[in-house]
């Protein structure tokens, strides 16, 4: 809804990996409102990444809540696992489930959130019918995949649209966006009607990254 504030999604995809711990803790302590965790599998996205693992490891050292994005195929499989890991929201792209609407069941029948995400070619008709369940939706701005892309400005007309259909949902769910974000594109992300950002380069990327966090999400509230 409107009255939600800014958020911010730091991408551990960009982090660096040997100081994960501490990169993790200093943004958890510094005003991080999730930790995103992109999930790849070689097939749905042409990269590799992080497995349930690395789930459990972070929940061991965070209690800001871990913003799961899957970006594989056939995410059923795996819904069980990612939240007994300690997954908080579960997203799960569109064009990878065939029954959306049972996946978006069997995420909350873990007792969890349920996130669904769209790739940039997708659109915003596909959802329109599971709306009422749920819990975010994700805005891709760049194809999934690799970090530091640049921003696809057609991503725009689309957050506005899914703005205007959470709006009408009148459900307080969360509008996400994924790729590209940066202290160059936020003032429109946001103007747009987004509210939770995630960030990987754009943070992760900078010498100090709790400042810039921090000076996104300024900039982020400010919009
Ligand atoms: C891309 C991932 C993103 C990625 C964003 O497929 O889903 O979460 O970390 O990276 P930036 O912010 O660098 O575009
Ligand atoms: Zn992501």
């Amino acid at each position: 809804m409107e009255s939600q504030k800014i958020q911010i999604a730091p991408s551990i995809l960009s982090a660096d990996l040997l100081r994960l711990e501490e990169q993790v803790k200093a943004l958890s302590e510094n005003g991080a409102d999730f930790i995103h965790v992109d999930v790849m599998d070689g097939h749905f996205v042409p990269n590799l990444t992080f497995g349930p693992n690395m789930v459990k490891a972070l929940k061991r050292i965070t209690s800001v809540p871990l913003d799961v994005h899957l970006m594989i195929s056939n995410p059923d499989a795996y819904i069980e696992v990612y939240a007994r890991a300690g997954a908080d929201i579960l997203t799960v792209h569109q064009e990878a489930c065939t029954h959306l609407h049972r996946t978006i069941q069997n995420i909350h029948n873990q007792g969890i959130k349920a996130g669904v995400s769209l790739n940039p070619a997708t659109s915003l008709s596909t959802i329109e019918n599971v709306l009422d369940d749920l819990d975010l939706l994700l805005i891709m701005t760049v194809n999934p995949g690799f970090g530091g892309q640049k921003f696809i400005p057609q991503g725009l007309r689309k957050i506005a649209e899914a703005r205007k259909m959470i709006n009408a949902s009148g459900r307080d769910i969360l509008l996400e966006v994924d790729g590209g974000v940066d202290l160059q594109t936020v003032e429109s992300i946001v103007q747009s009607g987004a509210k939770v950002l995630v960030s990987g380069s754009a943070v992760f990327g900078q010498p100090d990254i709790v400042k810039a966090m921090q000076e996104l999400k300024a900039k982020a509230e400010k919009a």
